[in-house]
C-alpha cells in the first residue's frame, strides 16, 4: 500500500515569522553565514520564509544525506540558485538536471580519473614554482589574488593545456564582478530584465565578455592545433565532433565557464585560508614544517609523497572545515516527502549551510578553534558523513575534489619550503558569502625567507 508522507508527519518548527511576504530575508541578506549559524541553534530541521519562498533549514547530516543521496532524485538544484548561477554559466554541469546533467558527467568524469588527477599535482608544484621566482624576502601581497592567478594556471594547463598566466589579472577582476552580481541576483528575487543597462548589469556584461572571450580563444587554439588529447577540452572537443547536435559551441563555453570558474576560485581560497590560519597558529606551522622538513628534506614535492604526508592533509582539511568556499548548499522538492519525521511539501526549498554545519561542537569541540590534529585517527570516519562535506556529496559530488585536495596540497608544501606567510595582528577579514566565501579585502600577507 503507498502510503502518503503526509499521513503521519507533521510540520517543522518555525523561525519568526518575519516581516509580511518578505519573511526573513532581510535578516538573511544583511548575514547569510550569521542567519544559518543562528538556526543550526533552533533544532534538526526548521521552516521558515525568505522573500515569498518557504525554506526548510537543515542541520543535520541524516537530513542532508537523505536530500543528496537516498532520495536525491526528488531534489533537483533549485530555480533560487539556478538563476544566479545560470546567468553566469548557463546550462552546464553545474546547473543542469536530469539526462542531460547525466550525459555531461559521464562525459567529463574520465578527465578526473586518479591517474590524470595526479598530473594535477606536478602542475601545482610548477605553478608555484613560477610564482616563487620573482618574491623576495619582505614582498606583501594580496595571498587571496596571488591564489587566484597560481590556481587559475593550474586549471588552465590540467584541463584546457592552455597558459592564461598573462590574462590572470584580467580574469581575476571579471571573476569578481561576476560573483558580487551573481550574489546580487540571489538574494535580489524581484530585478529588472537582463537587457535593462543599469550600470550594475553593464559591468557584469563587460566582465562577461572578457571571460567569454579568454575561453573561447583557449578553444580556438586548440582546435587550431588538432588532436584532441586526454584532458577536459579534449574530451569535450571529442564529445562535440560525435554528437555535435547536442554539444554546441554555446555548450561547450558554457562547460569551459563553469569549469574555470568552479576550479580555480575555490581552490585559491583554500590555498589562502591555509597560509592565513598557518600564519596565525605557529604551532601548526611549526608542525607543518617539520612533517615538511622530515618527508621532503627540502626537494620538491611530489604526489607520490601525500601519503607521507598526514598533517599537510589534516592543514587543508581544517581550513575547509572553517572556511568552506562552498558554504551553502540547496535544493528543491519535487514531490511531497518526510525528512527526519517531517512533511515537506512539494516545491519546498531546502538549505543548509556547511559553514554552520561545520561549526557543530557535538562533532568539532572549540569549533572556533584551528586544531588540525582533530583529524588525525580518520575523525572523518567517526562522524555522520555529512556533518562535514565541502565538496557537496551523493551523485553531484563535486567532481574536482580530488584534484583540489592534491593541488592545494602540493601547492602548500612548495609555497612553504620558501616563505613563511607573515599576516598583520588584527581581525581575521570578514567574509563576503557570495556563490562561493570571499574574503573581504582579500588577505594581506608579507613574504619572510626561510
Ligand atoms: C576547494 C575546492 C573546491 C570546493 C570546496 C568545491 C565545492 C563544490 C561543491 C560543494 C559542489 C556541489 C554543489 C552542489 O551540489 O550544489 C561542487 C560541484 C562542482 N565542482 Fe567543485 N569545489 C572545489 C573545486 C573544484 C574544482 C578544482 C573543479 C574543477 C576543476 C570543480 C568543479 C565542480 C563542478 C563542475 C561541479 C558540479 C558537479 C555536478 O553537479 O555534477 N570544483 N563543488
Amino acid at each position: 500500500m503507498n502510503v502518503s508522507p503526509s499521513a503521519s508527519a507533521v510540520l517543522p518548527p518555525a523561525l519568526p515569522a518575519g516581516l509580511p511576504w518578505v519573511g526573513l530575508g532581510l535578516e538573511y541578506r544583511k548575514d547569510p553565514l550569521g542567519f544559518f549559524l543562528r538556526c543550526a541553534n533552533q533544532g534538526p530541521v526548521l521552516r521558515t520564509r525568505l522573500v515569498g519562498t518557504p525554506i526548510y533549514v537543515f542541520n543535520t547530516s541524516d537530513a542532508i544525506e537523505h536530500v543528496l543521496v537516498k532520495n536525491f532524485r526528488n531534489y533537483p538544484k533549485d530555480l533560487f540558485q539556478e538563476r544566479a548561477l545560470t546567468a553566469v554559466v548557463g546550462n552546464s554541469l553545474i546547473t543542469s538536471q536530469g539526462d542531460f546533467w547525466l550525459r555531461q558527467r559521464r562525459m567529463m568524469q574520465p578527465a578526473f580519473h586518479k591517474t590524470l588527477v595526479a598530473t594535477h599535482g606536478d602542475v601545482a608544484v610548477k605553478a608555484a614554482r613560477t610564482w616563487l621566482a620573482p618574491r623576495r624576502e619582505g614582498d606583501r601581497c594580496d595571498a587571496y589574488t596571488e591564489m587566484m592567478a597560481l590556481t587559475l594556471d593550474v586549471v588552465a594547463a590540467t584541463l584546457f593545456g592552455a597558459n592564461l598566466s598573462a590574462q590572470a589579472r584580467e580574469v581575476g577582476q571579471a571573476m569578481e564582478t561576476v560573483m558580487l552580481h551573481a550574489k546580487f541576483l540571489f538574494e535580489n528575487p524581484i530585478t529588472l530584465p537582463s537587457w535593462v543597462p543599469t550600470p550594475g548589469q553593464r559591468r557584469f556584461q563587460a566582465a562577461m565578455r572578457t571571460l567569454h572571450a579568454v575561453v573561447d580563444a583557449v578553444v580556438a587554439r586548440r582546435r587550431a592545433q588538432g588532436g584532441p588529447g586526454d584532458d577536459l577540452l579534449g574530451l569535450m572537443l571529442e564529445a562535440q565532433a560525435e554528437d555535435g547536435a547536442h554539444m554546441t559551441d554555446a555548450q561547450l563555453r558554457d562547460e569551459c565557464m563553469t569549469l574555470m570558474i568552479a576550479g580555480h576560485e575555490t581552490t585559491a581560497a583554500t590555498l589562502a585560508l591555509c597560509l592565513l590560519s598557518l600564519a596565525r597558529h605557529p604551532e601548526a606551522e611549526g608542525a607543518l614544517r617539520r612533517e615538511l622538513a622530515t618527508v621532503l628534506g627540502g626537494r620538491e614535492p611530489t604526489v607520490a609523497d601525500l601519503p607521507a604526508l598526514p598533517y599537510c592533509e589534516q592543514v587543508v582539511k581544517e581550513t575547509l572545515r572553517l572556511y568552506p568556499p562552498a558554504w551553502g548548499m540547496s535544493r528543491i522538492a519535487a514531490e511531497e516527502d518526510r525528512v527526519e519525521g517531517f512533511r515537506v511539501p512539494a516545491g519546498t526549498v531546502v538549505a543548509w549551510s556547511q559553514w554552520a554545519l561545520h561549526r557543530n561542537p557535538l562533532h568539532f569541540p572549540e569549533p572556533e578553534a584551528f586544531r588540525p590534529e582533530r583529524w588525525a585517527d580518520g575523525l572523518e570516519r567517526r562522524i555522520p558523513r555529512f556533518a562535514y562535506c565541502p565538496f557537496g556529496g551523493g551523485p553531484r559530488l563535486c567532481i574536482g575534489a580530488a584534484s583540489a585536495m592534491v593541488v592545494t596540497r602540493l601547492a602548500l608544501a612548495t609555497l612553504l619550503q620558501r616563505f613563511r606567510f607573515e599576516s598583520p595582528p588584527g581581525p581575521l577579514p570578514e567574509f563576503i558569502a557570495a556563490i562561493t566565501l570571499r574574503p573581504k579585502g582579500g588577505i594581506p600577507m608579507t613574504l619572510r625567507a626561510v
